[in-house]
């Protein structure tokens, strides 16, 4: 009796040790399953792509008609739906001084005008500013004389690499038009859109504050 309880309670700790092993062997399939499955989706994303397969989708979208004037030039285009007004002054008319930065509407590096008012240009479709009228960096200045704010922004510095300037200065003709440049407070307040990654705050809040002293037409 007391033999068959020892063989019997051997049997099962080689069973729950089998047990394990099988159990263990079963989420180490899974999980590297799991594993190759992440890392194999992204590569077929990449050979689509390559293959041009999201330009085949995206041609598939038919193309509208959009009216427009830019830098008081009238514009009569044809913009598919997907398209926004940062991609279609950049990438269609090659008008690349309205900088892509975040893409996302979060570092103001994109600011156009759209009927005297600041806006993304990351965030707009394209087709959704019918009619307006839209002001780039490049429609600022009037021939070789420059903008006021651009004076301001030279005169103080206000910049490094540059990358983010077009956006500061478009930002910044709106804010001192809105009444929004009174103190350096305000301009950091209605400024806090256009982030400058070389730091150049102060200097940015001493040109728009100048222009704005400056009581130049703006
Ligand atoms: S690129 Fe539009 S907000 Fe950054
Ligand atoms: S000057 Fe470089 S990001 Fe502003």
């Amino acid at each position: 009796m007391k033999l068959s309880t020892t063989c019997f309670m051997e049997n099962r700790k080689d069973q729950l040790i089998t047990e394990g092993h099988n159990s263990s062997r079963r989420s180490f399939f899974k999980r590297t399953s799991a594993l190759a499955a992440i890392s194999l989706t992204p590569s077929v994303f990449v050979k689509a792509a390559a293959a041009g397969v999201d330009e085949k989708i995206a041609s598939a979208f038919e193309k509208m008609p959009l009216s427009l004037s830019i830098n008081n030039k009238a514009y009569n285009l044809q913009v598919e739906p997907r398209v926004t007004l940062l991609d279609l002054l950049r990438e269609q008319l090659h008008l690349t001084g309205t900088k892509k930065g975040c893409d996302h509407g979060q570092c103001g590096a994109c600011t156009v005008h759209v009927d005297g008012r600041r806006v993304n240009a990351c965030l707009t479709l394209a087709l959704t500013v019918e009619g307006k009228q839209i002001t780039t960096i490049e429609g600022l200045a009037e021939g070789d004389k420059l903008h006021p704010v651009q004076e301001a922004f030279i005169e103080f510095d206000g910049f490094q690499c540059g990358y983010c300037t077009p956006g500061q200065i478009m930002s910044a003709v709106c804010c001192i038009k809105e009444g929004h440049a009174n103190t350096a407070e305000e301009v950091r307040e209605y400024m806090s859109g256009n982030i400058c990654r070389c730091g150049c705050y102060s200097n940015i809040v001493d040109a728009v504050m100048t222009a704005k002293q400056g009581g130049k037409k703006l």
